[in-house]
């Protein structure tokens, strides 16, 4: 803080914390979303930092929403910290970054620029958000697919949603898929198919066909292009996933305050690399009173190593060329995730999210294979929705979350796709639990089907 005085002094190591944490911010906006007391007229004009502010508030607030603001401070702290580093570094606090070799420096760094261009261009943007229609003929989004689209899928929608792109664009399209999702997502794959792609499968399933997309990129920088529908990989890759993803979150808050005159109370997204999340929850992480919930795959039980739930029992380290929470046994070996929702099984999650999980801003829980199947049927019966499985998981997590609220929460869930895809996943464990088919081997479980 700088001056010196009898009230610093005499405070407790809490309040001189929150003293120091009042002056070295300098996101007066975000202390005035914080402080209502800083936007009024009158001590809107006192300088931050400022022995003032807190004498103000020490006065103001009673000790418990001092300490309560306290983390509010150091958390929207951090995350302004945060977005000024990511444009540069990609850096989310200890996570994130670009762990690649030297060669593959320059040509991500082009890529950043050409992201940073886009960002600030107002023509990229107004069609960007006019339905996030891809702008064909447009010189600088050409040059990241003027080549050959190379992706990676789980599900597949990232996969049809490239195809189609790389369709209008006349560019040719490799899709890699791992060959146990070719199966599971047979529809898909055709779908792909039609859309004038090729589809082309690697022994594994979503992580296995990552680290082949990844590795023919870096085999032929001058004519292919790592294409990352999850925001995975290295920066800017995962900032740009989000950034494109943002629409579900600006459309989110746009239809809130149409239908409900204000923002909602809670919104919930699946998690499984992270991208609907993030898109969702990214354009609320500074509203603070908005609770963001992230749920993972439980496969058939959290305890054992047949789930994907990463950021309740990954540990740091560095995979597909960022540093993340994985999955990962004690030799740091990565452990084959699980679960029925094709596109959770990863056993990494985007940088950004691990660090949203760190500084408490957003929270996290999991739903099984079976509560994600279960949602799906009754979902379909009741709403006339059919939802992804992936997105079965965090409709599930309703049944816990809604007991818990008061009368009239507003909760938006992410409905991440359609359940077409998974229709036969579903009819197979339906006949499984009906007992009219047996698995053979006596344990219907894991639902690998
Ligand atoms: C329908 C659907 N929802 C969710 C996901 C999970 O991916 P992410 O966590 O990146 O949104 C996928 C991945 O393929 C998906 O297909």
């Amino acid at each position: 803080m700088g001056q010196s005085s009898s009230t610093e002094q005499g405070a407790s190591p809490e309040l001189r914390e929150v003293q120091s944490l009042v002056a070295s911010t300098g996101a007066l906006p975000s202390l005035q979303k914080s402080f209502p007391l800083l936007s009024d007229p009158q001590t809107q004009s006192i300088p931050l930092p400022s022995l003032r502010v807190w004498l103000l508030l020490r006065r103001q607030l009673p000790l418990a929403r001092i300490l309560g603001a306290q983390r509010r401070i150091h958390v929207l702290r951090l995350i302004d910290e945060t977005e000024e580093s990511l444009f540069r570094t990609g850096k989310f606090g200890r996570f994130g970054g670009i762990f690649v070799p030297e060669t593959l420096v320059t040509c991500l760094r082009m890529l950043l620029s050409e992201f940073n261009l886009c960002m600030h261009d107002p023509h990229f943007q107004r069609s960007s958000q006019n339905q996030q229609r891809p702008r064909s003929g447009h010189a600088r989004q050409a040059h990241g697919l003027a080549k050959c689209g190379g992706r990676a899928t789980g599900a597949g929608q990232h996969g049809v949603a490239t195809a189609a792109a790389c369709a209008k664009l006349a560019l040719k399209c490799s899709i890699i898929m791992g060959h146990l999702d070719m199966e599971r997502q047979s529809s898909n794959v055709l779908l792909m198919k039609h859309l004038g792609a090729e589809v082309k499968s690697v022994q594994g399933t979503l992580k296995d066909a990552t680290s082949e997309a990844i590795r023919k990129w870096v085999g032929d920088l001058e004519r292919k292009y790592y294409l990352a529908g999850t925001a995975v990989g290295p920066h800017p890759c995962p900032a740009m996933v989000r950034e494109f993803q943002s629409i579900i979150g600006k459309e989110t808050r746009r239809q809130s305050i149409q239908k409900w005159g204000g923002k909602p109370d809670v919104l919930v997204a699946c998690v499984g690399t992270d991208s609907n999340a993030l898109g969702m929850f990214h354009e609320f992480v500074r509203d603070e009173e908005v609770r963001l919930i992230g749920v993972e795959a439980a496969g058939t039980s959290i305890d054992g190593e047949t789930h994907s739930a990463t950021l309740a029992k990954g540990e740091i380290g560095v995979y597909h060329v960022a540093m993340t929470l994985l999955l990962q046994d004690h030799e740091g070996q990565i452990v084959g995730p699980h679960s029925v929702g094709v596109g959770l099984e990863y056993p990494g999650v985007s940088p950004e999210l691990s660090f949203l999980r760190e500084i408490g801003r957003a929270e996290f829980h999991t739903a099984t294979d079976e509560e994600a199947l279960d949602v799906y049927a009754l979902l379909c019966r009741l709403e006339d929705i059919c939802p992804a499985l992936e997105a079965a998981h965090a409709l599930a997590h309703l049944g816990k979350l809604c007991p818990t609220l008061p009368d009239g929460a507003k909760v938006v869930v992410n409905c991440s796709g359609h359940g077409d895809k998974d229709i036969e996943t579903v009819f197979k464990y339906q006949q499984l639990k009906s007992g009219k088919v047996s698995d053979g081997n006596n344990h219907p479980k894991p639902l690998q089907m």
